[in-house]
């Protein structure tokens, strides 16, 4: 099946599952997704005083867990939809946020030590032009963490089955989690996302799997 990855119709979407993105997250995941990304980012290693930057940063957990991860860093959390901004703004009261499209990020070029990517890359169209964009931004030997669903194995079709009957528990639109099984489904494999980041000029760091495959973060170098 073809995901509708219009960015209006993306945008729209957003902005209609944003009041329960993060419920309906703790409920799938059992509340792992958090600690995920907690461990992504300790791979990541930053430097103190580093400057990064979250794109796709939706309800900000990447922008909370940076603070805790890393305190004397700075970080600006981006997205182009404002009600996912609103409950990031609301649970990081001090955290900085800019309303923006990742295709054309209003940033110098090499302002940034990191750039951080959580399960966001896959609902964009024009891909490479977001990576490029993020290259753009990225300083000489800046860090590229890029985390999303992984290897398509048996666990993750364990997965696929449980967002409806969830999504149905938590009276849901069932149409916004067909979006999230197909864009699934049509991402690449970590494999083939690592040769795709390298087009754009970056060099593999490490790969590191969680749950078994079903969720994959990639460190990739300037
Ligand atoms: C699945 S959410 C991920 C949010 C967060 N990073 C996380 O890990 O929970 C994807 C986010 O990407 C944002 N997004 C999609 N396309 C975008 C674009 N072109 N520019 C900026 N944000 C975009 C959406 O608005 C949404 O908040």
């Amino acid at each position: 099946m073809v995901c509708d990855k219009n960015p209006e119709n993306v945008r729209n979407l957003f902005n209609e599952i944003a009041q329960y993105y993060d419920k309906t997250n703790n409920f799938i995941s059992v509340f792992s997704h958090y600690i995920i990304k907690y461990f992504a980012l300790r791979e990541l290693n930053i430097k103190p005083r580093s400057l990064i930057l979250d794109v796709c940063c939706g309800t900000g957990d990447f922008t909370r867990l940076i603070a805790k991860v890393s305190p004397r860093s700075r970080v600006i959390g981006v997205d182009f939809c404002e009600n996912m901004l609103k409950i990031a703004k609301n649970k990081n009261p001090k955290g900085v946020f800019v309303l923006a499209d990742c295709l054309e990020l209003p940033f110098k070029e090499r302002e940034f030590n990191y750039v951080t990517a959580g399960f966001g890359l896959r609902n964009i169209k024009d891909r490479a032009k977001a990576v490029s964009e993020i290259y753009r931004v990225l300083d000489f030997d800046g860090q590229f963490l890029h985390l999303d669903f992984g290897i398509r194995n048996s666990f993750s079709k364990v997965f696929d089955r449980l967002v409806p009957v969830v999504a149905k528990c938590l009276k849901i639109n069932l149409e916004h989690y067909k979006y999230l099984i197909n864009s699934k489904q049509e991402f690449p494999e970590p494999d083939e996302l690592i040769k795709e980041f390298e087009t754009h000029g970056f060099k593999l760091v490490k790969r590191v799997d969680y749950l078994f495959g079903v969720i994959s973060a990639q460190i990739m170098q300037k």
